[in-house]
């Protein structure tokens, strides 16, 4: 088997997410070497949407954790009763990055307004578009590039739905929408990894290759 192929493939399933996190800072030349993995992430159009907005402070942080915290506290007293009994897990997995030394909050740009007719069959055009796309797979980059670090990371999603929190901490950039968070700091923890699905299971191929 190809050298190269084995030694990428140890890389990405040596990445594990990351939710408890050593009390040790993280420098900016590490923050740095990051965001240069991030920035050569393909992309719509080579249209790179992304923006990372970077917080350091612990208390700022922490308080970002508690607001969001709150907010879907808030949003879960709507829940049907089935759901409810599940809506402290859910908090807890939307507040996690609260420990971390670092959080990164990836945004992407709006697409073109211009674009909109082209849209019309597109069930998800925001996905479509490509934009969050791009900053997903920077992102992937960046998260990639913190475990030959040795930095761990955790990508969050669920914070996202405590929109009103994140915007009343954080001002989001004109255009912007925020994408994901990303947590990072030196892992506390090594956890094992979660099952994969088979490939069996993912893949379908529809033809017999055409011979050559
Ligand atoms: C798009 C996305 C959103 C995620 N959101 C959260 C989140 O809100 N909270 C959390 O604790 N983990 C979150 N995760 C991490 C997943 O739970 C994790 O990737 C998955 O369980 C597989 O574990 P692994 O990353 O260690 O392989 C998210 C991951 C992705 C890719």
């Amino acid at each position: 088997m190809n050298d190269e192929y084995e030694s990428l493939l140890g890389r990405l399933r040596a990445r594990r997410s990351i939710r408890d996190f050593q009390d040790l800072p993280v420098s900016r030349a590490d923050l740095s070497r990051l965001f240069e993995a991030a920035r050569w992430a393909p992309s719509n159009h080579n249209r790179q949407p992304w923006r990372f907005l970077v917080l350091e402070d612990r208390a700022r942080i922490a308080a970002l954790a508690a607001g969001v915290g709150r907010r879907l506290g808030e949003l879960a007293e709507s829940l049907p009763a089935v759901a409810a009994p599940h809506a402290q897990e859910l908090v807890r997995h939307a507040t996690v990055f609260g420990r971390a030394p670092v959080v990164i909050v990836a945004l992407h740009r709006r697409p073109v307004q211009l674009a909109q007719p082209l849209m019309r069959e597109a069930e998800t055009p925001v996905l479509v578009s490509g934009e969050p796309l791009s900053v997903a797979m920077a992102v992937q980059n960046l998260l990639l590039a913190a475990t030959a670090l040795g930095l761990g990371t955790c990508v969050l999603t669920a914070p996202l739905l405590a929109r009103s929190a994140v915007e009343a901490a954080i001002a989001l950039p004109a255009g912007c929408e925020p994408t994901c968070f990303v947590a990072v700091g030196y892992p506390a923890e090594t956890p094992p990894p979660p099952r994969r699905k088979e490939s069996g299971l993912i893949v379908e191929y529809l033809d017999s290759p055409t011979p050559p």
